[in-house]
């Protein structure tokens, strides 16, 4: 009864807001992006909403334009703002040539080759295609241009120190981009894709160490520590986590936020739902699936 109740009104949200973008964005807004696509603006559509680039640079509650930046992100080292990415040409990447935007994904680095802070989830980024990128930064550069300015993250020592983070990336960070594993399946390689690059599920669902460095040997075994300081469950198969999940349940999850008992995912996840999950083709949350079932359990 509950999660019937929840239904409707998750329905109903779901409609009302879908009607409310329809009004002020025109129609163009409720055309999602095509992977199969012979226009790379097309196709980066898609790979933007997989990879979730709006909900952290846009200041919804804030009530800043989209892309705009200036969204807090509350870490436990402080608080990032995250930039503009609009085509503006003075506060957003409207300058940035090609080159430098793959560079921002693949190797952390901002325009004047400063490293960028691990906030910004290069780290799974760096294993997209170079295609997936080219196609991301055409369909960025068709958005809005704001002219926002960028605020400066409020972070303690010595967490904020820029010139650390070198250290940091020659650590943790693994360039990619990903390669496909030959022994298997094209579809568990494409779910490894969408949940390893796109995704970046391990962001929140990976434990992390004192230097907020993913633990790889646990990645997705869960984090205690998770965004806003919450706890993130596991994605691996074991009894606290999917083992008793069908592929189903797991598709579910990704495309209405709807857990096996009925209830409904909240917090950061019901987000990426939303901006996310939910835009995927049904082929592509079958993957996930598929490569979430597959993986080792962590004991
Ligand atoms: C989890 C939040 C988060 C997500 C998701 C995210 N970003 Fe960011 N991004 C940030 C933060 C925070 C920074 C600032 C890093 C810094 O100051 O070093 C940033 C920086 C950037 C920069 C550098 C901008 C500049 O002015 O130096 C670019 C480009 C960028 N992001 C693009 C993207 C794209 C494209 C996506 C989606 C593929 C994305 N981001 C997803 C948080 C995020
Ligand atoms: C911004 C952080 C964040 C990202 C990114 C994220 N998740 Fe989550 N996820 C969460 C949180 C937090 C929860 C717990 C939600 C709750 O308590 O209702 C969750 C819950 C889930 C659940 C339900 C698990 C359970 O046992 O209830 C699934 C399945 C899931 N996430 C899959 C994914 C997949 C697949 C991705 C990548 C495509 C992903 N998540 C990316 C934060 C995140």
């Amino acid at each position: 009864m509950r999660a019937a109740v929840l239904l409707v009104s998750w329905l109903v949200s779901g409609l009302v807001s879908g009607l409310v973008s329809g009004l002020v964005l025109g129609p163009a807004a409720a055309r999602a992006g095509d992977p199969a696509s012979s226009d790379p603006v097309q196709r980066g559509e898609y790979v933007f909403d997989a990879a979730g680039c709006l909900g952290c640079h846009t200041n919804e509650k804030g009530g800043g334009a989209p892309l705009a930046g200036g969204r807090p992100l509350k870490t436990p080292f402080g608080i990032f703002y995250s930039p503009n990415i609009t085509p503006d040409p003075a506060h957003g990447i409207g300058r940035w040539s090609d080159a430098d935007f793959a560079r921002a994904l693949r190797s952390g680095h901002g325009k004047e080759g400063e490293p960028l802070f691990p906030a910004f989830p290069y780290t799974s980024y760096t294993r997209m295609s170079d295609r997936d990128i080219a196609d991301l930064r055409a369909y960025l550069s068709t958005r809005p241009a704001s002219p926002a300015a960028n605020k400066p993250h409020e972070l303690s020592p010595p967490f904020g120190w820029r010139f650390l983070l070198p250290v940091w990336q020659a650590l943790y960070l693994e360039e990619g981009p990903l390669k496909d594993d030959p022994a298997k399946p094209a579809e568990w390689n494409r779910g490894r894709y969408l949940v390893e690059a796109l995704g970046h599920c391990g962001e929140c669902h990976s434990p992390r160490g004192w230097m907020g460095g993913v633990d790889s040997a646990r990645a997705l075994a869960g984090n205690p520590q998770g965004p806003e300081g919450n706890k993130v469950p596991t994605l691996r198969p074991d009894p606290k986590g999917l083992a008793d999940w069908s592929l189903g349940d797991v598709e579910a999850a990704l495309e209405m936020g709807m857990l096996p008992d009925g209830d409904f995912v909240g917090g950061s996840m019901a987000e990426v739902v939303r901006n996310s999950t939910s835009k995927l083709t049904p082929a592509d949350r079958r993957a996930i699936a598929v490569y979430l079932k597959s993986l080792p359990p962590v004991p």
